[in-house]
């Protein structure tokens, strides 16, 4: 605890990737340090706080981890809920967000019934885990449909979409052994994510609402504020809805589809999300450093934004810095990972003084990387 004021200053990070990086780089100048357990030799977040290297559900690493913090948190949403309870039994730091947020962000059929439960409306689904069950659910939501696995998947990873009975068969053999769910494939308009934090006080701050576009599965480019009336009230009110029910300490995104004006949640994470990225220099207080506050028991910040905001990612391929960095008012954000195909090493931000300003730099931005991607405003 700091002396100072009573709150959390040391965090201790489950997972030690970009996200971890990027919390350390909001929250060092406000007096707090990070700790992290990491797998990789090569973690991101190394550049901002230590990492004990190992497994992240080592309950060596995890205690040790707990007991040099004052609070405990997660960069990874598989980080593994009993290891973490067991870490901190006994010891007064808290985990935030609460372990049942990650409980449920870690399995698709918790993140649906949690919806059903609230009246947020989302896609129609059953749980499989036999080929007979997969062939039911088919027959009773109809094609085409995604079968995704329940947990770990990510980027696109885990799921394959079904257009015809005859490809049931391969699709289930592709995920076979692992807790499968079958959802109905939404011919969505768009995709926007809503994001938002709330302190240990219950007091919340919600951002813009995001709009996104995903290539291959994964998140490619996000624009923000998406200026839509009416899909802002409905996903505040959903939003709002998840965090008081999990009584939530920390930033908590919700992924949704737009079909006809209205919206379907897709996935949701406990964690700050890639769609937030453009907060960093696009709000008055960013995602990262919002998440921080909440988790150290201090006060949320503005979440005013300062522009109109477009966040690429950088995926597979690093283009040359020289020739980022020569784009006026590009923002660079250079993960420090090895390039692998289809990962995510960075992304850049830009911020205009107004959307049609935002979109027309966009689009020159796309066409210098030589990235096409469809109904752009
Ligand atoms: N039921 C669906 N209908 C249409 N597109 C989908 C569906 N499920 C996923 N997608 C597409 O795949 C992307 C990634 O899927 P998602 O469920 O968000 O998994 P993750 O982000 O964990 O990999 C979505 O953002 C969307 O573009
Ligand atoms: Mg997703």
């Amino acid at each position: 605890m700091s002396r100072r004021t009573g709150s959390a200053s040391r965090i201790g990070i489950v997972g030690g990737g970009q996200l971890g990086r990027m919390l350390g780089l909001a929250g060092i100048p406000l007096g707090l340090s990070f700790r992290f357990v990491d797998t990789g030799a090569d973690s991101p977040a190394a550049a901002v706080g230590e990492v004990l290297p190992g497994p992240l559900d080592d309950p060596r690493l995890l205690r040790q981890l707990a007991r040099g913090s004052d609070v405990l948190s997660f960069d990874w949403e598989n980080a593994s809920v009993a290891a973490l309870a067991r870490a901190t039994r006994g010891l007064r730091g808290r985990i935030a967000p609460p372990l049942r947020a990650l409980a449920v962000g870690q399995d698709r059929l918790n993140e649906k019934r949690l919806f059903e439960r609230l009246g947020i409306p989302t896609t129609r689904y059953a749980a499989v885990s036999t080929l007979p069950q997969l062939r039911r659910a088919v027959a009773r939501i109809g094609l085409p449909g995604v079968l995704k696995t329940r947990s770990f998947g990510y980027d696109g990873k885990g799921q394959a979409v079904i257009c015809s009975a005859e490809e049931i068969p391969a699709a289930f053999r592709s995920l076979e052994g692992a807790p499968l769910l079958y959802e109905e494939y939404v011919p969505f308009e768009s995709e926007v994510s809503a994001l938002g934090a709330r302190a240990v006080d219950g007091s919340e701050a919600i951002y813009p609402l995001t709009r996104n576009w995903h290539q291959h599965g994964i998140l490619r480019l996000s624009l923000a504020p998406w200026e839509d009336a009416a899909l802002v009230r409905q996903a505040t009110r959903h939003l709002r809805a998840v965090l008081d029910d999990l009584d939530y300490v920390g930033l908590l995104a919700i992924e949704f589809f737009v079909r006809k004006g209205r919206l379907y949640a897709n996935e949701l994470a406990p964690r700050v999300h890639n769609s937030g990225h453009w907060t960093i220099e696009g709000s008055e207080t960013s995602q990262f450093e919002n998440h921080v506050r909440a988790i150290a028991g201090l006060p949320l910040g503005n979440v005013a934004s300062r522009g109109h905001c477009a966040m690429l990612n950088l995926i597979g391929r690093m283009p040359p810095r020289a020739e980022l960095l020569a784009v006026p008012g590009l923002h660079l954000h250079d993960y420090d990972k090895a390039p692998r195909p289809g990962r995510k090493l960075g992304h850049c931000t830009l911020v205009a003084a107004s959307a049609t300003e935002r979109n027309r730099r966009t689009r020159a931005l796309l066409q210098a990387l030589a990235l096409k991607l469809p109904d752009l405003p």
